[in-house]
Order: C-alpha cells, then structure tokens, then sequence
C-alpha cells in the first residue's frame, strides 16, 4: 500500500499546481517547474524518451549499474534502507535490489502518484522478501520516512536519471540538504547525473527524430487545458531545445508561433511571436562541479563510476556520523 505520505502530504495538490502556473506564466520570461511534466501521461512519455536512440543518458546509466552494481551495493550497510528519490519506472534500482539482500526496506519516492501505485505490484512480486513502502512527495520538501525505513539503523539515498539536473544550482543544493535531513547521520547517496559532452549529441538527445521528446514537453499545456481549463491550441506551439554552453544547461521551451492569447484557469495570458515557456533545464555536470555542490553542503565525494563512453557519471557520497 502507498505510504500515508501520499494523504498527508499531496505531492501538488491543484491549488499548488494552479498556483505556480499562473506565477510562471505571468513572470517574464515565462517558465513553469519542470516536476509538473509528470502526470500519468508525462510519466509514460518520459519512459518512451529512454528507449529512444538519441537518448543516451539512461542506457549510460543503465550500463554502469550493470557492470559495476556489485560494486555501488558494497556501499549499502547491513539493515539499511534504501530510498530512492524521482523513482518513476523503477528499472534502475532493480539492479541495485539484486544486488543488495542486505537491505532491511526500500522507500520509491515520486511526486507522480499513478507511477509509483503502477509499479508497486510488480516490485512486490519481484522482491517478496523486501519491505517496500513506497510514498507519493515533492523531494524537494521535507516528508517522513514509513516505518520500516525510519526504524532501520542506516539509510543510504538513490538519486538517478540525472534527475538532479533539472534543478537550479541552488535548487539542487537545496535538495541535497533536504535529502541529509531526510536519511539522517552516516547516510550515504548515489547520484547519476550527465556529464557535459558534444554539443550535437546532446542536441539530438532532446531533439529526437521521432518527435517523442516534443510530445513529453507539449503534454504540459495539455495537462493545463485538463486540470486548469486551459485551452492552449497545441499546434501553435513549438518545441525548443538547445544547449546552452556558458550555463552548462539543456534548456527546453515551449515558443509560441504567433501573437495569441490562451486562457488558464479564468486568466488571460498574452503570448508574442516567439515568445517562449521555458519548461525544463537538465544542467550538465562534471564530476569536479557536482563533487564541489555535494561538498558545500556536507555531502562528501567517496566514490565515482563512469560509462565506457564517459557520458554519464555516478557519482557517491556520504555524511558524516555528527548530527546536522
Ligand atoms: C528524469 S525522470 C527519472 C526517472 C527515473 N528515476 C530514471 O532514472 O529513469 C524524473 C523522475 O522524478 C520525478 N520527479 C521530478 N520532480 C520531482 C519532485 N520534485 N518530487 C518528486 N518526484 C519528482 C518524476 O515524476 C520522474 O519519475
């Protein structure tokens, strides 16, 4: 059963979602967070993203932790818990729950609730053995850990996809001081994060071919037209994404075809030609800039692995035993 998290802690209740649309879309230049592409269908989409060829980052990732999960799982203490931040489809953590009979409880955490309820049977019936307490929050904010995971001696955090990309600097260095809090002294965490590479193969990464890429980023304004009556023509809409070099960042928008106007929840917004929505960022990290964030808020760099290409990296760190 999802944890009680999901009913005590709405990971966006309408109110928040309504609200910081309409913040985004009337602060210039406009932008809406990226954790609202996933609803059930933005979720779905994102899955489909991973298997296309242009996408190189999951199967990067997906190599590492095949190749070197014996490794990455030496990490996990006897009894501990494993909590995994942004869990969404869960595959990669599977390699690490192989590996891993050590573990007292696993913790999936996503702000998508349909998600983590679609794969709970599956990974009930995977590891029978395993308490899974799964919870539906922002992992940005603060939430209370299930039972199991509470009560286990040592908790060690799971952070992949490059998820911690698609924060600002100073977001993500508030995320991993959230995740300090939350896993307590002695923690450890494992982060998977893209590194910075040529700019064509990170063009075509979020340029695909199949146009799947452009579906995930339009399905935002169609969750809009659905939850806050909007009624965006998605047709006059364009997807953008580009490599922005000096920010280190993947930027995708949403750019308007035309002058319009589109109505959300009861308000105007006025759109000029080219005028863009500024939907994601996914920041490319080197292991020394990452390492450096961790640092300053007292996660230390222990361990690191990269992929035969040196594409992706993921990257290890611990807290120390004192209390924050
Ligand atoms: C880039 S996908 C990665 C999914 C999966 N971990 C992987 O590596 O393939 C980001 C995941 O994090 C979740 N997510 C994004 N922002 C979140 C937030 N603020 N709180 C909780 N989950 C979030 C999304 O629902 C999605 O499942």
């Amino acid at each position: 059963m999802v944890a009680l998290a999901r009913a005590l802690r709405p990971a966006a209740t309408n109110s928040t979602f309504a609200d910081d649309v309409l913040a985004g879309l009337k602060a210039t230049p406009k932008r809406l967070a990226a954790k609202y592409f996933y609803d059930a269908e933005g979720s779905l989409l994102f899955e489909r993203i991973t298997e296309l060829p242009e996408y190189y980052p999951t199967r990067c990732e997906m190599q590492i932790l095949r190749e070197k999960g014996a490794e990455i799982a030496k990490l996990i203490a006897p009894s501990s818990a494993l909590v995994e931040f942004g869990s969404g489809s869960n595959k990669k953590v599977r390699l690490l729950l192989r590996r891993a009979p050590q573990l007292a409880a696993y913790v999936p955490v996503d702000i998508c609730g349909e998600m983590v309820e679609h794969e709970e049977a599956d990974l009930r019936r995977d590891f029978p053995k395993l308490n899974i307490e799964p919870v539906v929050a922002d992992i940005c904010l603060p939430f209370a850990l299930p039972p199991a995971a509470a009560a286990s001696p040592r908790r060690i955090g799971f952070f992949p996809g490059s998820t911690i990309g698609n924060f600002e600097p100073h977001e993500a260095a508030g995320f991993l001081r959230n995740a300090a809090d939350i896993l307590g002294p002695g923690a450890t965490l494992i982060v998977g994060a893209d590194l910075i590479k040529a700019t064509n193969i990170l063009h075509a990464a979020y340029n695909d071919a199949q146009g799947v890429t452009a579906k995930f980023n339009k399905n935002l304004l169609v969750r809009i037209n659905r939850e806050l009556h909007g009624n965006f023509k998605l047709d006059q809409f364009e997807h953008h994404a580009f490599f922005n070099r000096e920010r280190s960042r993947i930027e995708m928008h949403l750019a308007s075809k035309k002058k319009q106007k589109a109505k959300v929840a009861g308000h105007t917004i006025e759109f000029r030609a080219g005028e863009t929505i500024h939907t994601e960022n996914s920041y490319k990290y080197s292991l020394e800039s990452l390492s450096a964030l961790a640092r300053g808020v007292g996660w230390m760099p222990c361990a690191h692995w990269i992929d035969p290409m040196g594409y992706f990296s993921i990257q290890a760190f611990t807290l120390s035993n004192a209390a924050r």
